[in-house]
Formats: C-alpha cells, structure tokens, sequence
C-alpha cells in the first residue's frame, strides 16, 4: 500500500514510521521546511523511545520519506491519512478544526485517483461527515472515501502501543475503505490485534470516551487518595484492592498529582462541549476536568504544607517537570502549576528533568534548571519528586540529605517505600499513605 501522512508530529511521525516499518510505502508531509529537513537528517522533532531508529531503517529501506509538497506526494496513494494537530480552540475549549479541515481542501485539490482519507487526528463527532463535504463539493462521490481512525498512542510507549495495540478502531460504512484499512493494518491482525469495525461517529466518539474514562480512572483514585490521608487508609493498597477485580482492572489507578499532557486535558474539553451541545451533558467527565484543574496547584499546597505552613525562602527541588516520564512534552504539566504556587508562597525553586528542561525553562522561567538531580538539591530544605522517571526511583537517599539543608521529600508518585526513605534521615510525604 502507499501511504501519505500529513503532518510530521506525533502521531503522523510515529504512525508513518510504523506503517513503513510493516511494508508499506509511505511519505510524511508537512508544511514545517526545517522540520521535513531535519527529518530527512534523522533528527527526531520530539523525543521518542525507539522512534529515531525506526525513521532511520525505514528511509534506508527506501520506504519512508519526507516531503513538504502535499500534491506530489499522493501521487498513486492508496490512503492519506491527516494527522494535524487539534488544540483547544481558545476561549471555548472546543477542538479547533482549521488544520484538518484546511488539509482536507488541499487533498480535494490534488489527487488523481481514487483514495480512503482517513482521520487520524482526534476530531469531535460528526467532523468526517465534514471532511466528506469539502472533498464532495470538488470531487465526485466514486473518488474517495472517508474513514475515522483514531490513535491510543501513550506519549514514552508510542511504538510499543502501535504495533501492539489492544484494538484498531475503524469507521467506515464504505466496502471499499473497509478493504482497504483492513490491508494496511494486515500485519497487525495477523498478530491477532482486533480490528474493530463500527460507524465513523462511534469510531468518532470511542476515542473521545476512551480518553474521558481513562481520565475519570486516574481523578476517582486521586480523590480516594485524598480520603485515605484523613481516615488513615493506603492508597496504594486501596488501588491493588480494587484493581484485581476484572471489572475494574489494575491500570491507571495511581494516584498522583493530576493528569496532564497532550491529550487528556484537551478531550476531556471537547468532549464535555459536544456533550452540552447536543443537550447531553456528562457531569462526570465536567466534574473530571474540575476536579483534576484543582488539583495541581492542591499539590503545591501540600508541598507548603510538608513543609510546616511556609516555603518563604525556603529553596525548594523539583524533581521532574514533564507531566509523565520518556517524553519532553510539558503541555498541561502538573509541575506549571506546582512551581507557581511555591514561586507565589515566596520559594526559590530549583528544578532537574532528563528532558524537559529545554521547553521548560521558556514556561516557568522563574525555575532554575539545573543539571543533575544531586545539584539541583544542594542546600535545598525540600524536594518534591513530581515525575517519576526512572532516574529517580533509585536515589541514593542518604547522599541527599547530606546534600539538603533541610529534610522535606515529598514524593507525589509514590514512588519510595516510606520505610526505606525513614532510615535515610529524611522526612517523608506521600500521596494517600499515612
Ligand atoms: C493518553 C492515552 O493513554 C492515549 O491512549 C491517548 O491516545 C493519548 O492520551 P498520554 O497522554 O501519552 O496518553 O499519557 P498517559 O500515559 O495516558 O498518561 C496521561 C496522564 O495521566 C499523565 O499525566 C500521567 O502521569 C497520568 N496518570 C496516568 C496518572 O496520574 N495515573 C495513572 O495511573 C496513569
């Protein structure tokens, strides 16, 4: 098969990689000349586990390449896939379409053969039907046909969750298309991933209702952690005791200082919005996105709190500023919001992250970045583990209380037996344990 990709960010990037790695034939297009040419150079736009690697084999291979030029590219494709960002548009938080819909006019004017056109990107329910508008209004009905196929990649595991995944999602009510996806995704159903077929608004609204209840998993134990630390309960040990119920499942209950990232904050928005659109309103995921908004600057209080109701001039570590560990993505960081309100409290704030420093530093510029975690704690009363890269499972914890001149570690992922941390010297403060 022969692909077109059009944008080069994360999930275009990872999924053409992937689909190239399997066989096919594919080009990612971009509008981004310095980011096409880097590419071309083998340097990754974003950090990615494995993909640097992937990119390298397939363009070798002579089935991946990088293009700018949209109409030359899907010369002779079989499917084009538009994987543009969707941010939240601003002063509403609804999806901001411009960049698929803007996409979707330059494929009407440029193919020369009949293609499948699949969205990739997260799109609101009904914006196919869209997308199927703008091509018709150019093209006639027998030239394309439009598919909603939507991604569960992780950000840190994106390969893994790509050519390993718990289920492709595919929505379409055209045979054709239908032949066509289950082609390029062949190799993967050969692998016995489930290839699930359903119409393009459910496909549409799976994504968006995986998103919201994964999200709604991670706030429910959040609160419950909350709870254990007024009745004397263990979060952790509330999490396993929960999460061995098959219903339930053990994944996504830990508890921690709020979700963030590219995607969660973002859909959970949209998602409430076409909800209260459609007279349908989802308290829970409204009381998600509420609680969970709360939550991130309730961590910086707690970190005030560890440290006996006042952080004025104390100096104070952030270990880890990306919202989640093998990526440098700090969109909807906890950590923004953990610096501000020690910075508001009167703290000097010192930070390490084995990524994320470079984007971070232009966000929270108050923060000094620093180079290893062991410098950023010298002469600091406090240190407060925000993301748990592996980095820092394993400190040598007696090295840095010597290093500290106070003997606060508040650890918001849990990531430390309260035990070990107590033979250290150091003073302990966790997320729903005692
Ligand atoms: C998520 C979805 O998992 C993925 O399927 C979708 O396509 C995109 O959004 P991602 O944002 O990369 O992926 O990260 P994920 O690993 O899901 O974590 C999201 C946030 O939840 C992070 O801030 C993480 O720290 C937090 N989280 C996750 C918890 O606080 N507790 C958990 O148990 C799991």
């Amino acid at each position: 098969m022969k692909i077109a990709m059009i944008g080069a960010g994360y999930v275009g990037l990872v999924s053409g990689a992937c689909f190239a790695d399997f066989g096919h034939e594919v080009v990612c297009v971009d509008k981004d000349a310095s980011k096409i040419e880097k590419l071309r150079q083998n340097v990754m736009p974003i950090y990615e586990p494995g993909l640097a690697s992937i990119v390298k084999r397939n363009v070798e291979g002579e089935r991946l390449s990088f293009s700018t030029e949209l109409a030359e590219s899907l010369e002779g494709c079989d499917a084009v896939f538009i994987a543009v960002g969707t941010p939240s548009r601003r002063g509403d938080g609804h999806a901001d379409l411009s960049y698929v819909y803007a996409a979707t006019e330059e494929i009407a004017e440029s193919i020369t053969k009949p293609i499948v056109v699949v969205t990739k990107s997260t799109v609101p329910v009904g914006t196919g039907d869209e997308v199927e508008l703008i091509l018709s209004k150019k093209l006639n009905s027998d030239q394309f046909a439009v598919v909603s196929n939507p991604e569960f990649l992780r950000e840190g595991a994106a390969i893994d969750d790509f050519k390993r995944p718990d289920r492709i999602v595919i929505g379409t009510e055209d045979d054709r298309a239908r032949a066509v996806m289950s082609e390029i995704y062949r190799p993967l159903f050969l692998n016995e991933s489930p290839l699930l077929f359903t119409g393009r608004r459910t496909a549409e609204l799976i994504k968006y209702a995986a998103n919201a209840f994964l999200a709604t998993k991670i706030t429910f134990i959040n609160e419950i952690s909350d709870l254990c630390e007024k009745v004397g309960a263990d979060v952790q040990e509330v999490s396993r005791g929960i999460g061995l119920d098959n219903r339930i499942g053990a994944k996504f209950l830990h508890a921690g200082p709020g979700y963030g990232g590219s995607c969660f904050p973002k859909d959970t928005l949209a998602l409430m919005k076409t909800a209260q659109d459609n007279e349908s309103p989802l308290r829970i995921v409204e009381a998600v996105v509420q609680v969970n908004d709360q939550r991130k600057r309730a961590m910086g209080r707690k970190v005030i709190q560890a440290m006996s109701g006042s952080v004025r001039d104390k100096k104070i570590a952030l270990f880890g500023l990306t919202f989640k560990p093998n990526t440098d993505d700090m969109r909807d960081a906890p950590s923004i919001a953990i610096a501000q309100t020690l910075i508001d409290a009167g703290a000097n704030v010192t930070a390490y992250d084995p990524e994320g420093m470079e984007l971070a530093k232009d966000i929270m510029p108050a923060v000094e970045m620093m180079e290893s975690s062991y410098q950023a704690a010298t002469e600091a009363d406090g240190v407060v583990i925000v993301t748990e890269w592996d980095a820092f499972r394993a400190l040598d914890l007696k090295k840095l209380s010597g290093l500290m001149t106070g003997k606060a570690l508040i650890d918001l992922r849990n990531i430390y037996d309260p035990q070990d941390v107590a033979k250290s010297g150091l003073e302990y403060t966790s997320v729903g344990r005692a």
